[in-house]
C-alpha cells in the first residue's frame, strides 16, 4: 500500500502502528480527525492476512467514525483501533494482550478514546481500564451499546415510514431482519413491541427459534432473506450485503439496518436509488451505540443521550430531503452533511486536527 497516498486521499491526521512482543500484540490506532473533539471509535480484533490488510480496514473504519460522529452531533472526531488477531485464547494471555493495547491508548493522552467492537467485549474494556482512562463501554458504565444501536435503527425506520407512507407509525409494516445478534435481536424486540410483522434469518438456528417464539417472527433461510417481499430490509449481520445481486433481488421499499458498510461500493447506493428503494446510510442509522458512549466519554446525562438518539429520526429526514434537492443518493447526501459540519467547525483542536475532511 502507498500509505502516504492513502493518508492524503482519506485525510487522516495520525496513524500509529504499535507492537508489544511479550503480549504478542500488534495493533494500528488510526486517528482520522480530531476537528470536532477526541477521536472516538471502537477496538476491533480480526484475523488479518497482513498488516496492509489491517491498515486498509483501520483507515476506512476510522474515517467512517468521523462521519458517523459528526452527523450524530457528537463532540467527537473519528478513530479506530484494529488489532491483528487472534487474541491469545488463555484468559491470562488475552488480559496481557488488552493491557498492552490499553498502554498504547494511554500514551495517546486522550486523543483517541475507544470501546468495544467486533471481536472485543465489555470485559476486555475492563482489562484495558487497568492501563488507560481513555476507554468506554465498561460493564459498570453504559456497557453493551447494542440496545442503543437498535433503538437508533428503529428511529431511522420511523423516519423512512414518514418519508414513504406519510406517518412514522410502523404498526402493521413488514420488516425482514438479516442477523439476530446483539443489534438484530434487540431490533426485533423493539419492532415487535410496535406491532411490526417480522421475517428473520440467522446462521445460528437457536437465535431464529427464539425470535419465532418470542415475536412470532416468520423464519427464512439466510440465502432467502433478500427475496422476501417486505416494507423494509434491515441488514444487521455483515457488511457489503448490498451488492450487484442484492440490488436485483430486493423486493422492499427501503433498506435500513444496523450493519456497518452495507453498500459493497458507493455505486450500489446509486443503483438502489434508480430502483426507487430508499436507503438509510448505515452510519446514520447505527449511530446509537456511539451516542450511548457520550455518557461515559463526554459526561452527558441520560436525557441528553436520549435526545441525541431520538434525533436520528430528524437526521434521516434531513438526509432524504437533501438527497432529493441535490438529485443524489442518500449515501452521498449524508457524506455532504457530515463534511459541511466538519468544515463549519473550522478549528484546530487541542490535538492539532485541522478542518480538512
Ligand atoms: P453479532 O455478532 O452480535 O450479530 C451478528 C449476527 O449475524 C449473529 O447472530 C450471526 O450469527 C448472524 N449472521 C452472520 N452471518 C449471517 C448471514 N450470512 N446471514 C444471517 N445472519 C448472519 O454482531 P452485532 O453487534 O449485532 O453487529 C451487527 C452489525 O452491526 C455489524 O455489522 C456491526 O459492525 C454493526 N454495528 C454494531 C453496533 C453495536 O452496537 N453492536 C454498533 C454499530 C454497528
Amino acid at each position: 500500500m502507498d500509505l502516504k497516498a492513502a493518508l492524503e486521499e482519506l485525510g487522516h491526521e495520525q496513524v500509529t502502528v504499535c507492537r508489544d512482543a511479550q503480549a504478542g500484540y500488534v495493533g494500528i490506532i488510526a486517528v482520522h480527525s480530531t476537528v470536532l473533539g477526541p477521536a472516538v471509535g471502537g477496538t476491533r480484533v480480526w484475523h488479518y492476512a497482513s498488516l496492509d490488510e489491517a491498515m486498509t480496514d483501520a483507515l476506512r473504519l476510522s474515517r467512517g467514525m468521523t462521519y458517523k460522529n459528526a452527523l450524530a452531533g457528537l463532540p467527537f472526531g473519528g478513530g479506530k483501533a484494529v488489532l491483528l488477531g487472534p487474541a491469545p485464547s488463555s484468559p491470562a494471555g488475552r488480559a496481557s494482550f488488552f493491557r498492552a493495547h490499553g498502554r498504547f491508548v494511554e500514551r495517546m493522552g486522550g486523543m483517541f478514546i475507544t470501546g468495544e467492537d467486533v471481536g472485543t467485549s465489555p470485559g476486555d474494556m475492563e482489562v484495558m481500564e487497568e492501563e488507560t482512562q481513555f476507554v468506554a463501554g465498561l460493564v459498570r458504565g453504559m456497557g453493551d451499546p447494542s440496545p442503543f444501536t437498535a433503538y437508533g435503527v428503529r428511529r431511522a425506520m420511523e423516519a423512512v415510514a414518514a418519508e414513504i407512507w406519510g406517518s412514522p407509525d410502523l404498526a402493521g409494516r413488514k420488516v425482514a431482519i438479516q442477523g439476530l445478534g446483539n443489534v438484530g435481536g434487540n431490533l426485533a424486540a423493539e419492532l415487535h413491541q410496535l406491532g411490526v410483522r417480522l421475517v428473520v434469518c440467522d446462521t445460528d438456528q437457536e437465535r431464529v427459534a427464539s425470535a419465532v417464539t418470542l415475536y412470532q417472527a416468520e423464519p427464512v433461510a439466510p440465502d432467502a432473506i433478500l427475496d422476501v417481499e417486505a416494507d423494509v430490509f434491515a441488514p444487521c449481520a455483515m457488511g457489503g450485503v448490498v451488492d450487484d445481486e442484492a440490488v436485483g433481488r430486493l423486493r422492499v421499499s427501503a433498506v435500513c439496518g444496523g450493519a456497518n458498510n452495507q453498500l459493497l461500493r458507493p455505486e450500489h447506493g446509486e443503483r438502489l436509488r434508480e430502483r426507487g428503494v430508499r436507503y438509510v446510510p448505515d452510519y446514520v442509522a447505527n449511530a446509537g451505540g456511539v451516542i450511548s458512549g457520550s455518557v461515559d466519554i463526554a459526561g452527558w446525562d441520560l436525557e441528553r443521550m436520549n435526545e441525541a438518539l431520538d434525533h436520528i429520526y430528524y437526521t434521516v429526514r434531513e438526509v432524504f430531503a437533501l438527497a432529493s434537492n441535490l438529485g443524489v443518493g442518500t449515501h452521498v447526501a449524508a457524506d455532504r452533511m457530515a463534511e459541511a459540519r466538519l468544515a463549519a467547525a473550522q478549528t484546530h483542536s487541542r490535538w492539532g486536527g485541522g478542518a480538512e475532511a
